[in-house]
């Protein structure tokens, strides 16, 4: 239920029901400082299905066969009455020197009424798109059979073909093949498909690298999914924290990040295990991250493999850390390089002649886990091989003020701490004022990840299976009151990012997350909708507030200095609505229009992929506006009051 009150009775400071009204002040005539301009951001790793089965459009899962070392997983042999044959790994025929395995296909009996076909359903289906192209292609080989090879995509009781293309002749030597396969406008669209690769002779086929693309966001080649593009985007964020996370680290060293196999052509990809129960392509490499963060518009905060593994393996500082500190530079001057260096030259090669912007590197992740004490001075061989060579870069340390102090790094100063706070949304509201006090003196604050559990169980909980893949709308006002903090404060909080971002809710490792959705559909969770209401709108100016002692609600104001508008952000996070006499001192002038933005909902209300828009923003005016005038905030809201004052 949403509900937007205005009103303009307090009798005596009271409320007509009796109860005291807050009052906030805020202090529109002296601004207090700069707004930070690079104060919201995302965070994202491969985790959730997040970039395969996510963002990355790739439809085929397991395109390299190298998911499984035993069983084609995720492929299926269809065999109608009449045809016969069977399929199998084979390593004895790699497609190429990255790429060790193919399938073998034997077809003993085929033929145009009973073909014998492989097929596969993608992550969780795969989509039909009404008036679609989608890009299909493969490797093949084959020995007595000469073709043709029939690609297409069917419903999965294999009742309607949706569209379909042929190639007419394979070779005994490996091939790439290219189709497009187009489905007509008028189609439902659903996921119960499949991609299905048929023949009607018999012989052996051996297929490398089956892959499927939909129309991607700005079509481009190995791109991403236009809606999730969207989503992203409409959250204007100003940096990506890429790659992880413990996707950065991998369960062990061999299994870590490692930036330059993920370069070039993608069937020279082969992927690797992920900490989170599957393998990654790395259809995201490098490359794909960095172009993400300019289709957004956003910098990369790039986080740096430093030397620290989950499984717990680290490596010692000195001449062993030195190829780390070296892939580190390689890979900053991959990001910054002008094209006459030897990995800017590369970066061009991969078709981005221009350097990308970076500002931040992040030495490693969470590396407090670190049970043998060397951070300190891993950070500070990384930290100073980084600045020799890039003054300007800002060095972040994964380990926090959250952290015990012997814990940290003091062998040098970091530029910027990350801090990761995941809090039951009640934890967030009791400690609102968590920044307000913080040590001005000290490095820069970075919270790197952060997210409200409505739960009493934190998400590592194994309890967190059995609940929702995204937040309701109680971790949403959680949220806004630690973002409402955070704000307050950005003259030493600079950037956060909420964590995780992304989940397929067929595939999900981690609760909560910002946006869930399947292979067709997506929805933002409440605390999409409040994250977007705080990154949207701000100004770059910082304003004084003052929340009357005892007051239930949380605030923050910003101002743009070019148009005038301040923006006044409050939350409500209580059971009762309640009313505040704001006062916006020093205004010489106020425009009596204004606009507001009202998330509210009931605490357990929450979006669904079948429910997707349950919890959503409302935008409503505001006249009468003066320089001293009272608001009444709805049980359970986050309001922005989107005012003229100067
Ligand atoms: O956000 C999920 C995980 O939480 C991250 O990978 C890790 O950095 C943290 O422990």
């Amino acid at each position: 239920m949403k509900r937007i009150i205005c009103s303009f009775l307090i009798i005596g400071g009271l409320t007509q029901a009796g109860r005291a009204a807050s009052t906030l002040t805020v202090d529109v005539a002296n601004p207090v400082g700069k707004v930070s301009p690079v104060l919201y951001g995302l965070m994202t790793e491969e985790i959730n299905y997040s970039y395969d089965g996510g963002l990355y459009a790739e439809l085929v899962r397991n395109r390299a066969f190298l998911d499984n070392s035993k069983q084609p997983v995720n492929w299926e042999l269809l065999k109608p009455a009449g045809a016969n044959g069977a399929m199998a790994l084979d390593f004895k025929t790699p497609l190429n020197d990255a790429i060790p395995a193919s399938l073998r296909v034997d077809a003993t009996s085929a033929s145009a009424a009973a073909p014998l076909a492989v097929a596969n359903s993608g992550y969780w289906g795969i989509p039909v798109i009404p008036g679609a192209r989608y890009h299909a292609s493969f490797f093949a080989k084959a020995a007595n059979f000469s073709g043709p090879v029939r690609v297409s995509l069917v419903s999965d009781d294999g009742a309607k073909v949706y569209a379909q293309a042929d190639v007419p002749r394979l070779t005994a030597d490996w091939k790439q093949y290219n189709l497009t396969l187009r489905t007509e406008f008028a189609v439902a669209p659903t996921t119960k498909a499949r991609l299905v690769l048929s023949v009607e002779h018999s012989g052996t086929i051996w297929f490398g690298f089956v892959s499927l693309f939909p129309p991607t966001w700005e079509n481009q080649p190995n791109g991403f999914r236009k809606d999730m593009m969207q989503m992203l985007i409409d959250l204007k964020p100003k940096f990506l924290r890429f790659p992880g996370g413990n996707y950065l680290e991998g369960n062990t060293i061999e299994t870590r990040f490692k930036w330059k196999e993920t370069l070039g052509p993608i069937e020279k990809r082969p992927g690797h295990p992920s900490p989170w129960g599957y393998r990654s392509t790395d259809g995201m490499g490098i490359a794909e991250f960095l172009r993400w963060c300019e289709d957004m518009g956003s910098e990369p905060v790039l986080a740096v493999y430093a030397g620290y593994s989950l499984g717990g393996m680290h490596v010692n500082p000195g001449a062993d850390l030195e190829p780390y500190v070296q892939d580190a530079l390689d890979e900053i001057e991959y990001v910054t390089g002008p094209v006459d260096s030897k990995w800017g030259a590369r970066r061009a090669a991969d078709g981005h002649p221009k350097p990308y912007p970076l500002h931040y590197v992040e030495i490693g992740n969470e590396d407090w886990f670190d049970k043998s004490g060397s951070y300190d001075a891993r950070y500070t061989q990384f930290c100073n091989a980084i600045k020799a060579k890039y003054p300007q870069l800002k060095c972040i340390s994964t380990i926090g003020q959250d952290q015990p102090a012997d814990k940290r790094v003091h062998s040098i100063t970091p530029d910027v701490l990350d801090e990761h706070y995941y809090e039951n949304a009640d934890s967030f509201i009791r400690d609102a004022a968590h920044y307000d006090h913080y040590d001005r003196s000290g490095p820069e604050i970075f919270v790197g990840e952060w997210a409200a559990h409505e739960t009493s169980f934190p998400p590592w909980d194994n309890r967190s299976g059995k609940e929702a893949p995204t937040p309701n709308m109680k971790a949403a006002l959680g949220d806004a009151v630690w973002m409402a903090g955070m704000e307050r404060n950005c003259d030493i909080v600079k950037m956060n990012c909420y964590a995780p971002l992304l989940v397929n809710v067929n595939g999900r490792q981690w609760r909560p997350d910002l946006i869930g959705y399947d292979a067709a559909r997506i929805y933002g969770s409440p605390s999409y909708y409040a994250f977007k209401m705080f990154s949207g709108n701000l100004g770059d100016q910082q304003l004084k507030i003052n929340l009357g002692e005892g007051s239930k609600l949380q605030s923050s104001a910003t101002r743009d200095s070019h148009s005038g508008i301040v923006y006044l952000k409050i939350v409500n996070p209580g059971d009762t609505d309640e009313l505040v006499n704001i006062d916006l001192k020093g205004a010489t002038s106020v425009s009596a229009k204004a606009s507001v933005e009202t998330l509210s909902g009931d605490p357990t209300a929450t979006n669904t992929i079948d429910n997707p828009a349950k919890v959503l923003p409302v935008v409503s005016k505001l006249d009468k506006v003066k320089p001293t005038f009272s608001y009444t905030l709805p049980a359970h809201s986050l309001v922005v009051l989107k005012l003229k004052a100067k």
